[in-house]
């Protein structure tokens, strides 16, 4: 996508094609900051501290760990450990785990000695199908976008609210809930979106509301509680969220608060679509209300907020509480199927339901 007419990825190799680049997330909106990664440990904390954040970025950070890994080291022992290093980083996003089995899986194939281009070959790979799989859910749901618009031309826009960032910044490019508000308004359509904040890391207030204003597309910041009232008083028509884990069964696992959301949708009858690439599908898991891990957070993410000062113009945290005051910060919460109108992958729209799933994925029956 565009920043300021150039043309970035959220993530990719430096001309030697060794380092990895990343946009440092913790920095924006305010300063747009360039990492490099020349480490397994560097990609460690990358994801750790969240300067890459998204399920489908955070695996595509996570296969090319593996490669800076096998720069330093490269025995059967060593791959297992840095593997059981990365995927340990963050326990919800389904793709972390899913991008480094996907390595392991291709290298056990082959001698050691031929691993180290082999895992580049394939992190590049895999960060090439993302932008596919993505542009091709940005098709699908701008096609539900447009159905929309047919029935809302009155009103002179399509009203989408989100939640969190799934946008280009959370994948390698294009993004995913946002994807098909990107195809909407390369057709034309006016597409208006309310963006939640997200608390408490703020990611629609810091990423999805900077994302939409470098691609020139009209929307709102609102608090995270704004969502019932908006959608009570009509100014909603569709909800399209991202997700970091759906189970086999339809229930979606995304950014602490999509669960209310969702409810608000339905008290309302406005559709509510989550938008996943085939990876952030968790097959081994049949019920995500039950068994999908949450992650749970630093408590100080609560207690603080990351702004710029209005006086100073300095970059800074201010708490929000008394000091002592105790929090708690699951990341996550879960949308159980039967909330959800339906799920955009890359094949198609399925009914958020196993037998869905099935439709548009048979080979995994
Ligand atoms: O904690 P984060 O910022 O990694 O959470 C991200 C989300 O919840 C996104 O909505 C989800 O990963 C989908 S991203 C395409």
């Amino acid at each position: 996508m565009l920043v300021n007419g150039q043309s970035f990825r959220s993530i990719w190799l430096d001309t030697e094609g060794v380092t990895v680049n990343i946009i440092d997330q913790t920095r924006l909106p305010h300063e747009f900051v360039v990492h490099s990664l020349a480490t397994v440990e560097d990609a460690i904390i990358a994801i750790t501290d969240m300067q890459v954040r998204g399920a489908p970025l955070i695996g595509a950070t996570a296969a090319y760990g593996i490669c800076l890994g096998l720069r330093e080291q490269c025995t059967q022992n060593q791959l297992e450990q840095i593997s059981r290093r990365l995927v340990s980083c963050r326990p919800t996003a389904i793709n972390l785990q899913w991008a480094v089995e996907r390595l392991n899986t291709l290298l056990d194939k082959h001698s050691p000695k031929d691993w180290l281009e082999l895992a580049y070959k394939e992190a590049a790979f895999l960060c090439e199908e993302d932008c596919e799989v993505n542009e091709a859910i940005g098709d699908h749901g701008a096609a539900i976008i447009a159905r929309l618009w047919e029935e809302k031309q009155q009103k002179g826009r399509v009203d989408i609210l989100t939640h969190c960032n799934a946008g280009w910044l959370a994948t390698v490019d294009w993004g995913t809930a946002l994807a098909p508000v990107y195809k909407a308004a390369q057709a034309g359509i006016p597409v208006h979106v309310w963006v939640d904040e997200t608390r408490p890391r703020n990611q629609g207030a810091h990423l999805t509301a900077w994302e939409l204003k470098a691609a020139g597309i009209d929307h709102h910041l609102v608090v995270d509680n704004a969502g019932g009232h908006l959608m009570q008083n009509g100014m909603v028509d569709l909800c399209i969220v991202g997700t970091d884990r759906t189970a086999a069964n339809g229930d979606v696992c995304n950014k602490i608060g999509t669960y209310l959301k969702a409810l608000a949708a339905a008290d309302n009858t406005i559709p509510f679509y989550v938008a996943l690439p085939g990876s952030t599908i968790d097959w081994s898991t049949g019920n995500g209300v039950k068994n999908i891990p949450i992650e749970e957070r630093d408590a100080e993410e609560v207690l603080f907020v990351q702004g710029r000062s209005a006086t100073t113009g300095i970059i800074d945290r201010v708490e929000i509480a008394q000091q002592g005051t105790r929090a708690y910060n699951p990341a996550f919460d879960v949308t159980p199927a039967h909330l959800v109108t339906g799920l955009i992958t890359e094949r198609g729209v399925a009914e958020a339901t196993r037998e869905g799933l099935l439709s548009l994925y048979p080979e995994k029956k």
